[in-house]
Formats: structure tokens, sequence, C-alpha cells
């Protein structure tokens, strides 16, 4: 593993017994985390849950590689239309490994591969918006949905495929590519029912990969490639965390290790929030990313033999430095309540000066001569000190650089912390029956055939004294 992981300050010894954890505590997890360790091994022989086999498949990849480089020649935008799972992972890789402004570059810069969209949203004044500034001729879009259902997604399908088709007549078949369910919903039928030469170019997404596991499948991979990010050595990283998950000692599998000191603060000493907080502009998504894979996967009503458990980590997304000044007052004077997650790059791609000398007044020379990336790094030491004298636990995972192999390893890691954790609290973290629920409403007052029962549902629930019926 090239990345790093300290928590000597979620220790009693650093910051007191009351809110730190004890010997006694982490002695006390080893039968729980051996039992999670044993449950996720069960997990990846089986087909229910199968992200842990997409750092592995290698013909997925050698297929997007190829379909991605045609695509960048025939676009000048690539654009994502998902929501969840199906658009996080694309913007939280691309937002580390992509030019922070990579798309005010010129396509020369850019090596001439296209502009990148994430269209998670049906806000219309937005969409209408993207609409005005592209030229929809050379856009691409992408429609990523695992169900083949979506709502949000599939009316933005039907309404860019409408445009598309008034620009460019039969020739928009190319400025669509589906990415779904290899076998199940609306697309796939779609797909199967077209005739060849019409049909989009599609993707899937493998059975047992759910939405917010399946940034390494052609979900992130395919936009990723036509932006020119290395997937083979994302997937490399993957492969070396997963290869770091295999060890059974809580001690040493690095993402257990996070799961159960997580899973103690939260059991043991009542820090249900968890923050992540990257001193890194470029990896603010992966902390967006981290949100809906920590939130969707732990908060659970039942645990897996169905009892009402409740139970759930609320993550908190933080950059750093930027939240210093908006979010560690809390932290450091609020509730007792939260673990505060670092993530530390060591090694910035560049050294930014502060200019050393014709200061224009006194009292500034402490900075002078100094760089950007000793400002970044002192100040999460500094911040992290201030937490820990308030008596706060934290934790620190540290990149030496930002690449596509640390990426793919810090990605993975967390998949497999996320897993762990789901183990840890005895719950199913691979299901969202709280997200189904709304997405079936939607449906039903949308007047979807067969969702006529949600529509009265949501009258009765909702209309004045009714709510608790
Ligand atoms: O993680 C999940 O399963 C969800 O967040 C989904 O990604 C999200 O609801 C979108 O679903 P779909 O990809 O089926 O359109």
């Amino acid at each position: 593993m090239r990345l790093s992981i300290s928590y000597d300050t979620m220790l009693a010894n650093a910051i007191g017994p009351e809110h730190g954890l004890t010997q006694e505590d982490l002695d006390s997890i080893e039968p729980e985390a051996r039992r999670a360790f044993e449950e996720v091994e069960a997990l990846r022989t089986g087909d229910e849950v199968t992200f842990f086999r997409l750092p592995y498949d290698a013909e997925t990849p050698r297929r997007i590689k190829q379909a991605a480089k045609a695509i960048a020649e025939r676009c000048d935008n690539f654009v994502v239309l998902g929501i969840g799972g199906s658009a996080l992972g694309t913007t939280a890789v691309a937002s580390a490994l992509r030019h922070p402004f990579w798309n005010l570059l010129g396509k020369k810069e850019r090596n001439g591969r296209p502009r990148l969209f994430v269209l998670d949203n049906v806000d219309p004044d937005w969409l209408s918006a993207f609409k005005e500034a592209v030229n929809l001729k050379r856009t691409v879009f992408n429609v990523v949905t695992k169900s083949g259902s979506t709502s949000e997604t599939m009316a933005q399908f039907l309404h860019f495929r409408d445009a598309l088709a008034r620009a460019l007549g039969p020739r928009h078949v190319k400025n669509l590519v589906i990415t779904t369910d290899p076998t199940e919903g609306l697309l796939r039928k779609m797909l199967n029912e077209m005739p060849e030469e019409q049909r989009y170019e599609a993707f899937e997404v493998p059975p047992g990969v759910g939405g917010r596991f399946s940034v390494l499948s052609a979900v992130g991979l395919l936009p990723l490639a036509v932006v020119g990010v290395n997937i083979d050595k994302l997937l490399a990283g993957a492969r070396d965390a997963d290869a770091a998950c295999k060890e059974g000692d809580w001690h040493k599998n690095p993402a257990l290790l996070c799961a159960a000191l997580l899973h103690l603060a939260h059991t043991r000493k009542g820090k249900g929030l968890t923050v992540m907080m990257p001193y890194s502009q470029g990896l603010r998504d992966v902390a967006d990313w981290f949100r809906q894979l920590w939130a969707e996967s732990l908060g659970k009503r039942v645990n897996r033999a169905g009892e009402t458990v409740r139970v759930g980590l609320t993550p908190i997304k933080a950059l750093g430095v930027t939240d210093q000044h908006s979010q560690v007052q809390l932290y450091a004077e609020g509730p007792f309540d939260k673990v505060i997650v670092f993530v530390r790059v060591e090694q910035f791609a560049k050294t930014l000066p502060i200019p050393k000398r014709n200061l224009p007044v006194d009292g500034l020379e402490y900075l002078a001569g100094h760089t950007f990336n000793e400002l970044i790094d002192v100040e999460q030491r500094a911040t992290q000190a201030a937490l820990i004298k308030a008596g706060r636990p934290t934790m620190t995972i540290t990149l030496p650089k930002v690449t596509p192999e640390t990426i793919g390893e810090l990605l993975h890691l967390l998949q497999m912390q996320t897993a762990y954790a789901g183990a840890l609290h005895g719950i199913d973290a691979f299901d969202q029956p709280g997200v189904e629920e709304g997405k079936d409403f939607t449906y039903g007052l949308l007047g979807r055939a067969g969702f006529e029962q949600k529509a009265e549902e949501f009258h009765r629930i909702t209309r004045r004294g009714g709510v608790g019926e």
C-alpha cells in the first residue's frame, strides 16, 4: 500500500479516556472484527456483491479504452447523465486526476480530449443553461443508470435524445452511449429492441455491483478514460488495496482497521458523525463520493436478522483549509459526537512559493520564503493539534502523491471499509430501501404504470393529520 493510516490520535493516550479509545476498547473489538472480516470474505465467493472483482477485470478496461479513444475524437464535450453512484465516482476521480480547470483549457492542452460535465440534477434552469452553453452536435452524452429506470436520468435521457435528434437526425445515435444493467431495466429493453445498425453504443454495470460501489466499472471507467485518466493505473491501485484487505488481522488490514476504529468510536464513545476532511482541493469530491457511500450503505432501519436497529454513521464533508474557517469551531468546541478523518497529501505536484523579498508591510515575515506546500501542511497539523487539545478523536490517511494508483487505492480502501463497517453493524450495506421508497413515490406521482398504489399511499401519508396513519 502506498497510503498510510495513523490513528494514535483516536486513542485515550492522546485525548483522554472519556473520548479516546482505551486498550480495553481495542481488545474488545477482536471477535467482532474477525466476524466482519469473515462475512466480507464470504461475500467475495458469492454473486450477490461483486465490486471486489472489478479491479481484476482485464477485458472491460480494454474495450473501454478503445471506445474512449473513438468517442474523444468525435466530440468536444462528454456529458454524464446519471445520479448518485452513477455520477459521484466519476466526479471524484476526475477532480483528483484532471487539471482543476480542465474545461477551461484548450483542446490542445487537454491532449485532444473533450471537456467533462456530470449533470446529476434535474434543475430545469441548470439543464437549460447547459444546453445554451455547448454545441450539441459536438457533445456525447453517456446515460448511466444501473437500474435503467431512475426518473431523473430517464428524463434527462429523453430530453437530450430529443434535442440531439432535432439537431442531427438519425446521426444522433453516435452522440449517445448507454451504461446500464446487462439484462434488466428499460434501457436494456430499449437496446435489445433497437435494430443493430441504429443501436446506441452500450456498456454494462456487472450484476452485483451497486451504484455507490461502481466507480471502477464502466460507470466511472468510461468517462474517465474519455478524458484521458489512466484507468489501468487506477485499477492497479485498487488491486493493491484489495491485496492489503486479504489480511484477517484487523490491525494489519487497513480498511478493517479504519472500520473497526470508527465502529468503536461510535458504539463505545458515542461518536456517530464521520467528518472527512481532505487537505487537497483535488480530493474535495472524494469526500463527496464517500458521503454517499457511507450514508447510503450504513444508514439502515433493520439488521440482517430483520430486527429494527436504526443505525448509521453520518458522513460530513469538509475541506482543508477552507472549512477551518467554517466548520472547525464546531468540531473543536461543539458536541463530542464526531471523528475527524483527515486526508493528507505528502507531495503536491507543484511547489508554490510565498515571496521572500519586498514585503509591503512589516509583520508578514513569518510567511516570507515559505511555500504554500508548507502552509497547507502546517495548517493541517495545527488544526489536528487544536482538536487533540480539545479532546477530539481524529485519524489521518496520507497519500504520498495524488496519482491514479493512490486514488485507486483510496477508493477501494473506502469501499472495503464500508463493507466491513456494514458487517460490524450487522446490517446489509449493499441495499438502499430508503432511497427506493422515494423513487417509488415519484413514479406513483408521475403516473408510472404499476405504481398507482404508491400515489395513493403518498396522498394518505401527506394529507393534513394523516402522517403516521
Ligand atoms: O448507490 C446507489 O445504488 C444509488 O445511489 C444509485 O446509484 C442511484 O440511486 C442511481 O441509480 P441508478 O444507477 O439505477 O440510476
